[in-house]
Formats: structure tokens, C-alpha cells, sequence
């Protein structure tokens, strides 16, 4: 099992999910080497950002590893057909006939940032650096804009950039990630950080349980502050 001590890095258990954000170049001692699995998920990136790109396979298959207990060489991750990352070894038993994933994983980044979700059901993170989100606020619904435009101006950034987030956490955890409009995903922010997400005019929260809500984290690594958004869904 990995020992994966990680200076600077923000680790917590939020809703049964586990989540790790930090600087992959920050990782202390030796992190695996890649398997063939990995080389060819690289496909034809090239230079930082392969460099880059094997670092956070490598920290996702150790954070799996050291969650489940076992050597990072048993564990194999992969992508399912629309790019999301599933977790291919070690699988469970046979259920009903399909062999299903013990962990969902879900992984955003930003150059040398990035951010990790474990969990036992479909999950989704998203991370962005709290700076000018851009175009980002195009994906805002009518109530989101409405939202934003009654916070003084200066909280504006950051609260389209969680509604921006919450939509990429849900559409991961959806799996469909951006193929989906993020504009048609509604974000109704709760209290402590919490969001719901509605789609398709039902409530997620209300159809699967409160387990199901997403939230809102504020960590900064390396100096930065950083909005992360995870989401617990289904698919
Ligand atoms: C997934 C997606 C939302 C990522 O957006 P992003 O802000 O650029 O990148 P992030 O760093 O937050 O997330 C990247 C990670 O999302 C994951 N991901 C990719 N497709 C995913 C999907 N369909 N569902 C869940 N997760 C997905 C990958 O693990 C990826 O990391 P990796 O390449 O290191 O394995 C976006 O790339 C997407 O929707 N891709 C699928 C559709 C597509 O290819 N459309 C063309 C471009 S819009």
C-alpha cells in the first residue's frame, strides 16, 4: 500500500466521499510507475502535459489503492466510453450479471492542481482557480444570473464559478460531462455549502435522498484559493 504523504494538500471526507486536492508535484517520496492501461489513456499528449497526465493517473491509482487497501500494481484505471475514468481492477463480485466498479473516481485539474474523488457511488469534482470566470457565466440559468446580479459585485466571480463548478461535478458524476448543456442543469445553492441540482425539473435531492446533494469546498493550495464542487450522483 502506498504511503502518499502529500505537504500542502486538502484531504477530507465530505459525504461518505473522499477528496484530495493538492500540487502533484508536491507528492513526497515515489509514486508508480505507469502500466499500459495508462500509457495508452495518454494518447497523444506530449510534453508537460503528459508529464502532467501520468502524474495524476499515478496519484489517482495510489489514493485507490491506499482506500482499498492494496498494492497500487492491483490497480487499473481506465475510461468508460465517453471519457469518464472508471476504476477497471480490482471489480466486485458478479452483481445481476454485471462485475461493477468498487470505487466511482472522478478527477479535475488545472496545470500542477488537482482535484480527487473517491466514492462508493457515481461521484463528480470539478475544481477552478477563484479568479475572472470569463465566459463561464454563459452556462448560467436565468435564476443564476438573477442570483448573481443581486450579490455586490465583487462576490460575483465566485458565485458563478460555483454554480459553473456544481454543473461540471453533477455532469461528471452523470457521466456525460460536457455533451450535456450546462445551461439546462438548474444549481439551487442550500445552506452550509450544500447544492442541489435540478434536471429535467426534478429535484435530485428529492428523488434519491440527501445523500445525493453536492458541495461547495474553498481550499487553497500552493497560495491559491480554489472553488472545488463535488457531487454524489447516479447514472
Ligand atoms: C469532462 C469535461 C467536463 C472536463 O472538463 P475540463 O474542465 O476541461 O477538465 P477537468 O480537469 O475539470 O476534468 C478533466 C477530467 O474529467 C474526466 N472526464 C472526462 N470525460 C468525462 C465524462 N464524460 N464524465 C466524467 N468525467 C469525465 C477525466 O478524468 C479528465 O481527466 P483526465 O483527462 O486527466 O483523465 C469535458 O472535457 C467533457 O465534457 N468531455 C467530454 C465531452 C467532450 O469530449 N466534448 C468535447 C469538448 S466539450
Amino acid at each position: 500500500m502506498p504511503d502518499l504523504s502529500w505537504p500542502g494538500a486538502w484531504r477530507g471526507e465530505v459525504s461518505g466521499a473522499a477528496v484530495t486536492v493538492g500540487d502533484v508535484d508536491e507528492v513526497a517520496g515515489p509514486l508508480p510507475d505507469p502500466n499500459p492501461v495508462d500509457l495508452a489513456d495518454a494518447g497523444r499528449r506530449g510534453g508537460e502535459e503528459l508529464r502532467l497526465f501520468l502524474r495524476r493517473r499515478a496519484l489517482l491509482r495510489a489514493l485507490v489503492a491506499r482506500r482499498l487497501g492494496l498494492a497500487v500494481e492491483a490497480i487499473v484505471v481506465g475510461y468508460d466510453a465517453r471519457g469518464a475514468p472508471v476504476l477497471r481492477q480490482p471489480r466486485t463480485a458478479q452483481t445481476r450479471g454485471r462485475s461493477e466498479p468498487r470505487l466511482f473516481i472522478s478527477l479535475s485539474a488545472r496545470g500542477r492542481l488537482a482535484a480527487f474523488a473517491l466514492a462508493q457511488e457515481p461521484v463528480g469534482i470539478d475544481l477552478e482557480p477563484l479568479v475572472d470566470p470569463g465566459p463561464l457565466a454563459a452556462a448560467l440559468t436565468s435564476a443564476e444570473r438573477a442570483a448573481v446580479a443581486a450579490v455586490p459585485e465583487d462576490a460575483r466571480p465566485a458565485m458563478v464559478l460555483r454554480y459553473w463548478t456544481a454543473k461540471e461535478a453533477y455532469l461528471k458524476a452523470l457521466g456525460t460531462g460536457l455533451r450535456r448543456d450546462p445551461a439546462l442543469v438548474g444549481i439551487a445553492a442550500g445552506s452550509d455549502e450544500s447544492f442541489t441540482v435540478r434536471d429535467g425539473g426534478r429535484p435530485n435531492a428529492e428523488r434519491r435522498g440527501a445523500a445525493r446533494q453536492g458541495h461547495w469546498l474553498w481550499p487553497t493550495v500552493r497560495g491559491s484559493p480554489l472553488v472545488v464542487a463535488l457531487f454524489h450522483g447516479d447514472r
